[in-house]
């Protein structure tokens, strides 16, 4: 993706630096890494929560569907034939022979049969208004919500992260408020319905609850910060938009959350303005990420007085119905602003929610929400658990525990620096480096895998100079996963980890990866690993498929030239699996044409792939 290369943690939080273990040699810390993985989930300090976890809690099964108790009984999770690392590049996908794909929705694609499309002709572009009602560019973060439970029939939202404006527009930049209202409209969120016919192929139907959420679609806040002065401008605009939709995450009570990452990117300044600390600290520059969108767009001024405040309405979680087309996406406020990367959320002790988020810079942080009381009763009383409770940050210690330090106005930490709660939530990064949070590798997405353990992937930092526990490569350009373990299943501020994976020790084999991002367990206990970044090796892109016991890795899918394999979703019947291509080629035609046949000249298009095993097994096997 664009990264967003500048370090703008300036805080001092080098907890490791002055201790003894930062000295442990790299050469330690791998090998004991490779013991744990190699002894499955039991470490030295996970030990006796971990024996627990196998007597009495086993893993509940998400939002109250069934139990499997015995997952860490099976074995031969992966039973697929992976793609060997010679055969996984070029410009067209690869998958296991086990396996077999079905492109669906690429960018350009009606969000209701018989409306307008784009096919990827390279001497034209979809109007503003037409890409309003097709699926926009940037394909990330999805989740497919079953109509009655079905595992042919539901609702697809996903995630438009981004897109270039060579890419989208065919130019450098725009030239004209069209050519922003046609970025802005490729960006967002995308919401179909789509159903898989008798021959097995899944395609787009009309649908009153398919809909496009962009940089211009009304949009509520609701939670501490909602009627708080820093997100009103003195123009009075109302607030509009979600932008650069990363990943993302859904609740028990069906809805979609869609996370904004790089927000700041789109912001500029066509006149004079001086960066306040909190604009640094979230990495506001004069040019942004050069969509120019500024230019046009008053609103994404940073020099407009008037429109001072507009940037702080961006970089929450949204939330979106799937299931109502009329619904007004709600940012929750509660969730704290910074480059939220996805969020993971699942039931902990007593009935909350709890939502395990990444803010995906360098030397950023790893978050958690805890609501306030049990979600249903909550819901029961017309409040949403996502804007009452706690908001906390990972502080990981050397010695394999961790603490979760609130990010509370109550905290003396903190009361001088910040006026009140929603300031604390607005400003979570510098709120964040107050306390010692324990600055990251790039947190990308985190998931709860059997035995309530978290993984977490941290994609790489090649600026970074001084290892610690955590993060125990200096520099780390191929990023590792790491997990830990809540206490009080979940809702406890205390937790035990360990590295599951450093990407580095997989090169030269068969196992392959570097830049680990889109990860998701599933119910078994297999770790899908997506990858997002130059991979070692000459691969492509990749899905690959981790047993969290044995530590086996398989590769199952190789993406296309310059692409980036994100976003994952399962049917309820786990017999289907959706991924999707993110800027293949880079929206280069001369790279690939992919998904349009190789020779066409088409610009390649971002799209999703439904992805089943050739015999009919649970995907991953
Ligand atoms: Fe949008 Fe951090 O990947
Ligand atoms: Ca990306
Ligand atoms: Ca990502
Ligand atoms: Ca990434």
């Amino acid at each position: 993706m664009v990264n967003d290369n500048k370090i703008t943690n300036k805080s001092k939080n080098r907890p490791f630096r002055d201790v003894l273990q930062a000295r442990i040699s790299r050469r330690n810390l791998l090998a004991s890494s490779m013991m744990l993985t190699a002894a499955g989930f039991v470490t030295a300090v996970a030990g006796n929560q971990v024996q627990q976890a196998v007597a009495g809690t086993g893993h509940r099964r998400k939002f109250g569907s069934h139990k499997r108790k015995y997952w860490w009984r099976r074995r031969d999770l992966l039973g697929f034939e992976p793609v060997k690392v010679a055969d996984g590049n070029g410009p067209v996908p690869v998958i296991s022979s086990d396996y077999e794909y079905q492109v669906l929705i690429p960018w350009g694609t009606p969000i209701q049969p018989g409306g307008p499309e784009y096919d990827g002709d390279p001497h034209t572009r979809p109007t503003a208004d037409e890409q309003a009602e097709q699926v926009g560019i940037g394909h990330d973060g999805m989740h497919f919500f079953p109509i009655r439970r079905q595992s042919d029939h539901g609702m697809l939202a996903i995630n438009h992260e981004f897109g270039r404006n060579s890419h989208v527009l065919g130019k450098d930049a725009p030239e004209s408020l069209e050519d922003v209202r046609l970025s802005q409209h490729a960006h967002g969120v995308s919401v179909v319905e789509i159903k898989r016919r008798f021959n097995g192929r899944w395609r787009v139907i009309q649908s009153n609850k398919a809909r496009r959420i962009h940089v211009n679609t009304p949009v509520t806040f609701s939670g501490p910060v909602a009627d708080h002065p820093l997100l009103q401008t003195s123009a009075g605009n109302a607030p509009r938009g979600t932008v650069n939709n990363c990943a993302n995450g859904y609740t028990p009570w069906g809805t979609y959350l869609t996370c904004e990452e790089n927000f700041n990117g789109y912001f500029g300044a066509t006149g004079d303005w001086t960066a306040t600390e909190a604009q640094e600290r979230y990495g506001f520059s004069e040019s942004g990420f050069g969509y120019g969108w500024e230019n046009f767009d008053p609103r994404f001024d940073l020099s407009k007085a008037e429109y001072q405040n507009e940037e702080n309405r961006f970089g929450w979680i949204v939330e979106i119905d799937p299931m109502d087309g009329s619904q007004t996406p709600v940012k929750r406020s509660a969730l704290g602003r910074f480059k939220h990367e996805g969020v993971a959320v699942t039931v902990g002790h007593g009935g909350r929610v709890v939502c395990y988020m990444g803010d995906d810079q360098r030397f950023d942080y790893i978050y958690k929400f805890v609501s306030a009381g049990n979600w249903r009763r909550m819901r029961f009383f017309g409040k949403s658990p996502l804007d009452e409770g706690k908001l906390y940050v990972a502080k990981f210690n050397d010695d394999g525990t961790g603490e979760w330090l609130e990010l509370t106005i109550d905290n003396p930490l903190l009361r001088d620096k910040f006026k009140d709660q929603s300031e604390v939530l607005t400003y979570a990064r510098l709120a964040a480096d107050e306390l010692g949070a324990t600055p990251m590798d790039r947190p990308e997405w985190t998931t709860v895998a059997p035995g309530e353990y978290v993984y977490c992937s941290l994609t790489n930092n090649s600026r970074r100079t001084e290892a610690d526990g955590a993060n125990p490569l200096a520099p780390n350009p191929d990023g590792h996963i790491i997990r830990w373990r809540d206490t009080k299943h979940h809702v406890g501020t205390d937790f035990t980890w360990d590295i599951f994976v450093i990407a580095e020790d997989t090169h030269g084999t068969e196992q392959s990866f570097s830049d680990p991002d889109g990860i998701w367990a599933d119910h078994d206990g297999r770790l899908f690993i997506q990858t997002d970044g130059t991979q070692k090796d000459s691969l492509n892109n990749q899905m690959l498929v981790a047993d969290t016991k044995t530590g086996e890795i398989r590769r199952l899918f190789t993406g296309v030239t310059d692409d980036e394999i994100t976003g994952i979703t399962v049917t309820p019947d786990l017999r289907t699996i959706f991924i999707n291509s993110q800027h293949p080629g880079n929206g280069d035609p001369t790279v690939t044409n992919f998904p349009a046949e190789q020779g066409t000249g088409k610009i390649p298009r971002d799209c999703t792939f439904a992805i089943v095993r050739k015999n009919g097994g649970i995907v991953g096997s």
